[in-house]
């Protein structure tokens, strides 16, 4: 029962804050390859040490741990989190995901990977590439005239065919391609000419200096309607039955070495002839390659790929221009003639991470002036200007930092640091508002580490956790992060990844046998394949009977929870019920930042409830109250800890803790009396039942609203009342 005792929600809301905002400075072994909502491993690695290290938490967490015999298991392990946390600490681990990138992702993390033939490997690759298609990201600098300045990304507009005069227009929503910031001025296109113009102020644009038009900074394309610059007619679209969308490049972010230290900011230009004679020699040389690795599979019907085909995507390879699909071709040719495996199997998932930056649905953001990636919200929300990065990427001067992003030295840098964290993990303290990056010397990552012959058991296994069987006690911890019913369609965005990826390693892994990663068991609602809340409670149910039995007896089950509405929670109040297991302890975590579209623009919580259960044990007396002030009382507590670790919680966040709690106390109190064989339905409605009668949401936060002074007492008496009783024996209760 030690996460109850010595958890610290301040301390790890800290740790958890900081490592969200930039988590791969934090946990760098994220960068293996984009999985979603990843949560903070500092949080993992806190239940852990709070679990099995004894005593407490912050005086535990910077040191070095070894549970070496324990064993840990995740149903659902997406991006690996909980399970690269305990493999870490020394644990054998048990890991179930049914997405089989999910499944590859966690394997090559965890993989041995000797660095240095993968950084030579890498490097060859790079210099193949230079060979084959450099030349098609370079341009000459209007500036000087030099002819090898390096592309940063070409931009492109969508255009389209008018449907009265047949003529093709440009869908611009605006002509303002970078905002003062980065660069010293803001850069307009001319709707006439199309040149670049940089003025101070875009409020004011003035003329065009080129042609003398006015410029303008609001386009024609808006809500989905754009009139015809040649006729006035006002076109619609998109307009799927004419296939994918054509685009036009319109601008280019190049660097140029020669002219750079006396430039002030980023370079811009339109393109000029040098640059479309290159796109076209690009298309060129891709029409006469017969194609290999680039998939030929079409984009099946789903909640989320339905706007690939509203937008007239039917197959993967359109998402891409000619020149991506010529580079990426060119590069998986590359990579599967590597003799070694491990160093394949590493340039392979770096190729499908690269992915998500060379296609056409890649964003330009305007401010941060870089690369939006495909992944950028958890969709595929079509763009009408569209971002292309250079390919090769552009390996920075003294500094070793890349320039710009989505090139395959910024994949490759980063996978080699995730792999060099492996081997020396470290944690980042913070001292007086400095960091202090310390290796945790003892502790790594994988299943063996170089010059070492200790083996650690990495038992990982692509199938769904509803019908997992194992042997019952054999399991020290279940730590987890389900999936929570609608928020993300996995498979469906990790097909776009997994189709070229499957291509490249499909021969020696029966994993890659199925020719998308959808699958009827996924635990995620789906409209396009008619899953409901009653199927996604029912899976849930099953695998948390399924881990609940393999647990040692009073052994913890931890998982994350997180979504904006209440009823959201009820499966897993359902599965808790029927899996048998008591949630001693919910505890406040902040975790998702800003990506999900689910999340923004919905009162945005950042919190997660992580619901600490066990079969048998014992819970604070504390914690069992059933009356919404009392509730309350426990809440204010919460908030301040938060409060303590720098997280400004608000409506929205209170509200996912009040939910914990409600779920929480309706556990317990329906426990005695469940039963498990009631459809999903009349469960559901015991729940209801129950959290009315605990007086609800509503009634918790009214208690909390009311007017602060009041609450700032008692909560005051209460803090102070609850430390005595905390942890006391007569303040327990068994279950
Ligand atoms: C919220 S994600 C886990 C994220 C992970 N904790 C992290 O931090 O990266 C939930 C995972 O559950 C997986 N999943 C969904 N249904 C499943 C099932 N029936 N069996 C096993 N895994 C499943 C999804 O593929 C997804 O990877
Ligand atoms: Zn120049
Ligand atoms: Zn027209
Ligand atoms: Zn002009």
């Amino acid at each position: 029962m030690s996460i109850e005792r010595n958890f610290s929600i301040a301390f790890v809301a800290d740790l958890a804050l900081h490592e969200k905002q930039i988590q791969q400075n934090y946990r760098p072994i994220i960068a293996v390859h984009k999985w979603f909502a990843r949560r903070p491993g500092t949080l993992f690695r806190s239940l852990l040490l709070a679990e099995f290290a004894g005593g407490e938490l912050a005086g535990n967490y910077y040191r070095s741990h070894n549970f070496q015999g324990l064993k840990v298991a995740d149903p659902f392990m997406g991006g690996g989190t909980p399970l690269i946390e305990a493999n870490r600490l020394g644990c054998d681990v048990l890991g179930y995901d049914i997405n089989p990138m999910a499944y590859w992702i966690v394997r090559q993390e965890i993989a041995y990977l000797d660095l240095e033939a993968y950084q030579q490997a890498a490097r060859e690759a790079g210099v193949f590439l230079e060979e084959k298609v450099g030349p098609f990201y370079r341009t000459r600098c209007p500036i000087c005239g030099r002819e090898d300045a390096q592309v940063k990304y070409f931009l492109w507009v969508k255009v389209q065919r008018c449907h009265n005069c047949g003529r093709e227009f440009d869908l611009f929503p605006g002509y303002i391609l970078a905002q003062k910031g980065r660069h010293p001025r803001d850069v307009i296109i001319c709707a006439a000419c199309g040149d670049l113009n940089e003025v101070e102020d875009k409020r004011h644009p003035g003329r065009c200096q080129t042609c003398g038009e006015k410029l303008i900074t609001k386009g024609p394309a808006s809500r989905n309607h754009c009139l015809c610059p040649h006729c006035s007619y006002k076109n619609s679209y998109p307009n799927p039955e004419s296939g994918p969308p054509g685009h036009r490049m319109v601008a280019i972010e190049y660097l140029c070495p020669h002219c750079k230290p006396r430039h002030q900011g980023r370079f811009f230009k339109k393109p000029d002839s040098g640059d479309l004679t290159k796109l076209a020699e690009a298309a060129g040389t891709w029409k006469a390659l017969p194609p290999q690795f680039v998939p030929e599979d079409e984009i099946p019907a789903g909640d989320e790929t339905d706007r690939l085909h509203r937008w007239g995507y039917r197959y993967y390879r359109e998402m891409f221009n000619e020149r991506q699909l010529l580079g990426l071709e060119i590069l998986a040719r590359k990579i599967s003639q590597h003799p070694d495996e491990r160093i394949k199997d590493a340039l392979a998932t770096n190729l499908s991470d690269l992915l998500r930056y060379q296609n056409m649905l890649c964003r330009y953001d305007p401010y941060a002036l870089k690369s939006l990636d495909i992944f950028s919200v958890h969709g595929f929300p079509v763009g009408l200007i569209q971002c292309e990065s250079n390919l090769l990427g552009i390996a920075g001067g003294k500094t070793g930092v890349n320039i710009g992003s989505g090139g395959w030295t910024n994949i490759v840098d980063k996978y080699l640091k995730a792999k060099h964290y492996c081997q020396w993990p470290f944690e980042i303290m913070h001292v007086n508002g400095r960091k202090r990056q310390l290796w945790i010397k003892g502790e790594w990552i994988g299943e063996r580490r170089q010059g070492m012959t200790q083996q650690r058991e990495v038992d990982l296994r692509c199938a769904s956790a509803t019908s997992a069987a194992l042997e019952p006690s054999s399991l020290d911890a279940v730590l987890t992060d389900p999936p929570y019913f609608a928020n993300v369609q996995y498979a469906e965005l990790m097909d776009f990844c997994y189709v070229w990826l499957r291509r490249l390693v499909k021969a020696g892994n029966p994993v890659f046998a199925a020719r998308t990663t959808r699958n009827q068991e996924e635990l995620t609602g789906n409209i396009t394949m008619s899953r409901g809340i009653d199927d996604f409670t029912e899976g849930l149910s099953r695998v948390f009977s399924n881990m609940a039995a393999a647990l040692k007896p009073g052994a913890p089950f931890a998982f994350t929870y997180h979504h904006n509405r209440l009823e959201a929670y009820y499966p897993v109040a359902v599965s808790l019920l029927d899996a048998g297991l008591v949630c001693t302890v919910t505890l406040p975590c902040p975790a998702e930042m800003a990506a999900s579209i689910h999340i923004n623009g919905t009162g945005s919580s950042i919190i997660d409830t992580v619901f600490v259960c066990r079969t048998t044990g014992v819970i604070s007396r504390r914690l069992l109250v059933r009356e919404p002030e009392k509730i309350a009382i426990l809440i204010l507590r919460e908030l301040e800890e938060l409060e303590k670790g720098g997280v400004p919680v608000t409506r929205g966040d209170t509200r996912c803790i009040i939910y914990g709690h409600l779920i929480r106390l309706a556990v317990w109190y329906l426990r005695p009396t469940w039963d498990q064989s009631l459809s999903w339905d009349k469960k559901f409605a015991l729940i209801a039942g129950m959290i009315n009668g605990l007086g609800g949401a509503g009634a918790v936060e009214t208690c909390l609203e009311e007017n602060g002074v009041q609450l700032k007492t008692e909560r005051e008496a209460i803090v102070c009342e609850g430390e005595i009783e905390y942890g006391a024996e007569s303040d327990e209760v068994s279950f």
